[in-house]
């Protein structure tokens, strides 16, 4: 069974307080949302700490931007997965496009960060998406594919989540057609050996997208950026129609 995975990637914004905030305007909607429907916020490092007791008994789990593949080290700068295990997180953010565009992510780091979050028990997020100078050159299947190839070499795929997200649809308001989303997101599954993986889709999701993306067969979730700063609009779109 395919599960529904509705993550907020708060990328460098709130904090502590500002996290606080959200929760008590955003926890009140979910008492809407079906309960099979897995719900997850991705806020910076600083911030998981305190979220993780106010979440304590809630349905959300906490997710994190991203883990080093060494269990500690001289590393200045990153965060591993045990660090991140005993405070509550479950989820982590592997291989986004922002990791990969300013700070050097490439697909040997990111097979090496999949890995080390699966051996300590996190489900990591593998985000794969293309620009728009390759999507114009015709070069989208290939490269994701080649992004797979790479970065899921011993991967455990029963315990992994893949975001497919364009580059050209982050940030920008242009979402990608919910039918060509549904394409390469079809296209993903098929280079899997687990066909169950979930496989959300992400770039531009808003309140008023959310409905038509989620009702695409192959689309398992999404990974929501800007619209996830909001409770009210976050809130619209975990309880999708
Ligand atoms: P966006 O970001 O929803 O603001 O486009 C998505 C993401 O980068 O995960």
């Amino acid at each position: 069974m395919r599960k529904i995975v509705i993550a907020g990637n708060w990328k460098m914004f709130k904090t502590q307080a500002e996290s606080q905030e959200f929760l008590q305007g955003f926890l009140p909607y979910l008492e809407e949302t079906p309960q099979e429907r897995e719900i997850l916020l991705c806020p910076p490092f600083t911030n998981l700490n305190i979220l993780s007791k106010s979440l304590h008994g809630s349905r959300v789990q906490l997710g994190a931007q991203n883990v080093h593949w060494e269990e500690n080290g001289a590393y200045t700068g990153e965060i591993s997965s045990p660090m991140l295990t005993e405070i509550g997180v479950r989820y982590v953010i592997v291989g986004h496009s922002e990791r990969r565009q300013y700070f050097g992510e490439t697909n040997l780091s990111v097979n090496l960060r999949l890995k080390a979050a699966q051996k300590h028990g996190l489900t990591p997020i593998l985000c794969v998406g293309e620009t728009k100078q390759q999507r114009d050159e015709g070069e989208t299947e290939s490269l994701i594919i080649s992004q797979l190839n790479q970065g899921l070499v011993n991967v455990d795929q029963d315990n992994l989540v893949i975001a497919y997200e364009p580059i050209w649809a982050i940030g920008t308001g242009d979402t990608c057609e919910a039918t060509e989303a549904n394409r390469v997101i079809g296209l993903i599954r098929s280079q899997l050996s687990n066909p169950n993986v979930s496989i959300q889709y992400g770039g531009s999701v808003k309140p008023n997208n959310i409905d038509e993306i989620m009702a695409q067969p192959e689309i398992d979730g999404a990974l929501v950026g800007g619209a996830s700063l909001e409770p009210e609009s976050f809130a619209r779109i975990v309880n999708y129609n």
